[in-house]
C-alpha cells in the first residue's frame, strides 16, 4: 500500500534518512522541521501516518501529538525519540500514539511501524464510517405531535437512573427509543447491552442473563459472564420482556431490588450497577390478569412508562420517515436518492400499516430496489402492494399487512429479488433474453433464478 507519510523532526539528517527509507518502500514523504510546521502540513496534506520526534525546539512533540489527535482521531502516530524514558512513552501512549521507537532508527523497525500504522489507520476509518452509519440508523425521526411527545419523555427520562418500560406494537420503534435513552444518559459512553428475551430458549436465558460457573450444569464447559454483569455501570435493554418465564422474572426482580446477581453454580453475589430499560408489545396488565407476568416486577419496571404510538396514529410522520429511509438507502447502496411524489405519499398515508414503521421501511426499500426512476409515483406504490399479494388501493387504501412478509434479511433479499424479476419479466412480456439483457445478467443465471424461485409465466386474465 502506497501511503502519504509525514516525518516530523528538527534534525535534517533524520528527515533525510527517513525520506530515503520510506520513498524506497514506495511511499510519498512530507517532512516538517518543527511542531508548528507539522500541524500546518498535516492539515493541508492529510497524511495517512505521522512519525513524530518528541524533543524539538519550540513546540514539543507531545503537544503536537495531542493537537494532531484532537483534529483527527483516526490518524496513526509513531513517536521517534532519542530520549525514550518510560514516562514519556507512557504519556505518548495515553495521548494516542500507537508505537514508540528509539533512535538510532533501524529500517526494519520503521517499516514495521509503517505497516502496522497503515493497517490501524484504515481500521479506524472503517470503524468511524460504521459508527456514523449506525448513528443515522439509530436516529429517531418524525415531526408528528405524538412522536415529539415521545422524544420529550426520552429527554426527561434519560439523565435519571430510573427503569423505563417502553410499550407499543411491533415495529413502532421501541428499540430505537431505548437506544435514544441510553445515548442521552450519563452512561452514554458505556455499553448498551441488548437481550431479546423472546429469542433465547428458556434453558439458556438464565445463564445468558446471570452467567454461570464452569460445571454449573451439563454442558457448561466454560464459565460465562452474564449480561447483567457485563452491563455493570452501563445499560441493559430487556427486549420482549413480556415473554420472560416466571422463574426468570423472579430472578430479574431480585436484581432490580438488590442490585446483585449470582452466577449459576455459584453462591457468591456480585454487586451490579445497571440501568434497566425494558420493552414489550404485550399488554402487561392483561398478562398480569392471566397470571403470566408478576405484578411486582411490572411495578419495578414501569417506573417511567413510555408508550410509542402506532404509525396509523401519527400519519404526519410518513413524509419525514420516507425521506429518511430514502437517504439511508441511497447512502448505503451508493445510489442517487429518489423522490416520492405527493400522490405516492398520499397512497402511503391511506394504508393501514399493521407492521408500523418497520413495514414502511421495508416497503420504501422494496420500491427503491425495484425502480430505477428518479420519482416514485402512486402507481409504483400500488404495484408493489399488489405484487405483495395485497389488495390494491380501495376506498380504505392498500391493505398493507405483515402477513407473509419476510422475517429475516435473507428472506427479504430473496423475496425482493423474486419480486424484481417478476416485474422485469412482465415489462418485457416474459421474453427471457430481453429481460436478461436489460437487467444485465447472463441468460443462464436468469434461468437458474426462475427455477430457484419457481417463477412461472403468468397467463393474462
Ligand atoms: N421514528 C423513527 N425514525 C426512524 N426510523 C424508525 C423510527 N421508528 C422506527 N424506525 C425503524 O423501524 C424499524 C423498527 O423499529 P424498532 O426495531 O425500534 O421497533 P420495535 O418497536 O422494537 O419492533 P418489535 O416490537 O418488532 O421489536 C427499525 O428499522 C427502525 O430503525
Ligand atoms: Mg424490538
Amino acid at each position: 500500500m502506497k501511503a502519504r507519510i509525514l516525518v516530523v523532526d528538527d534534525e535534517p539528517a533524520i528527515r533525510d534518512t527517513m525520506r530515503m527509507t520510506l520513498e524506497y518502500d514506495g511511499h510519498e514523504v512530507l517532512a516538517a522541521g518543527s511542531g508548528q510546521e507539522a500541524l500546518a502540513m498535516a492539515e493541508r496534506e492529510s497524511p495517512d501516518l505521522v512519525f513524530l520526534d518528541i524533543k524539538m525546539p519550540g513546540m514539543d512533540g507531545l503537544d503536537v501529538l495531542s493537537r494532531l489527535r484532537g483534529t483527527n482521531e483516526t490518524l496513526p502516530v509513531v513517536i521517534i525519540s532519542a530520549h525514550g524514558t518510560a514516562a514519556t512513552a507512557l504519556e505518548a501512549g495515553r495521548l494516542g500514539a500507537f508505537r514508540f521507537i528509539e533512535k538510532p532508527l533501524t529500517k526494519d523497525y520503521v517499516l514495521d511501524a509503517v505497516r502496522e500504522g497503515l493497517e490501524l489507520g484504515s481500521l479506524r476509518k472503517e470503524n468511524r464510517t460504521l459508527r456514523s452509519a449506525l448513528e443515522v440508523r439509530h436516529q429517531l425521526v418524525g415531526d408528528s405531535t405524538s412522536l415529539k411527545q415521545v422524544m420529550e419523555q426520552v429527554r426527561r427520562a434519560a439523565p435519571t437512573n430510573a427503569t423505563v418500560l417502553i410499550l407499543g406494537e411491533s415495529g413502532v420503534g421501541k428499540e430505537l427509543v431505548a437506544r435514544a435513552i441510553h445515548r442521552s444518559s450519563l452512561r452514554a459512553r458505556e455499553r448498551f447491552i441488548q437481550v431479546n428475551c423472546a429469542a433465547i430458549p428458556e434453558e439458556l436465558i438464565e445463564s445468558e442473563l446471570f452467567g454461570h460457573e464452569r460445571g454449573a450444569f451439563t454442558g457448561a464447559t466454560e464459565k460465562q459472564t452474564g449480561k447483567f454483569e457485563m452491563a455493570d455501570k452501563a445499560t441493559i435493554f430487556l427486549d420482549e420482556v413480556g415473554d420472560m418465564s416466571p422463574k426468570t422474572q423472579a430472578k430479574v426482580l431480585r436484581v432490580l431490588q438488590e442490585g446483585e446477581v449470582e452466577r449459576l453454580g455459584s453462591s457468591r453475589t456480585i454487586k451490579v450497577d445497571v440501568r434497566v430499560i425494558a420493552a414489550t408489545n404485550k399488554d402487561l396488565e392483561e398478562e398480569i390478569q392471566e397470571g403470566r407476568f408478576r405484578e411486582d416486577l411490572y411495578f419495578r419496571l414501569s417506573v417511567i412508562p413510555i408508550s410509542v404510538p402506532p404509525l396509523r396514529e401519527r400519519l404526519d410522520d410518513i413524509p419525514t420517515l420516507v425521506q429518511h429511509f430514502v437517504s439511508q438507502f441511497s447512502r448505503e447502496n451508493n445510489r442517487r436518492p429518489a423522490r416520492f411524489t405527493p400522490a405516492a405519499l398520499d397512497v402511503l398515508r391511506a394504508a393501514r400499516w399493521r407492521g408500523n414503521i418497520r413495514e414502511l421501511e421495508n416497503l420504501v426499500e422494496r420500491l427503491l430496489i425495484m425502480s430505477d426512476r428518479d420519482a416514485i409515483d402512486a402507481d409504483d406504490v400500488k404495484a408493489v402492494a399488489r405484487l405483495d399479494g395485497r389488495p390494491a388501493a380501495g376506498p380504505s387504501g392498500p391493505a398493507m399487512s405483515t402477513a407473509g412478509a419476510p422475517g429475516t434479511l435473507r428472506e427479504f433479499k430473496e423475496w425482493s429479488e423474486r419480486a424484481f424479476l417478476v416485474q422485469k419479466l412482465r415489462e418485457h412480456d416474459w421474453n427471457i433474453s430481453r429481460t436478461a439483457e436489460v437487467i444485465d445478467t447472463p441468460r443462464s443465471n436468469l434461468y437458474k433464478k426462475l427455477e430457484q424461485y419457481a417463477i412461472k409465466q403468468e397467463t393474462e386474465g
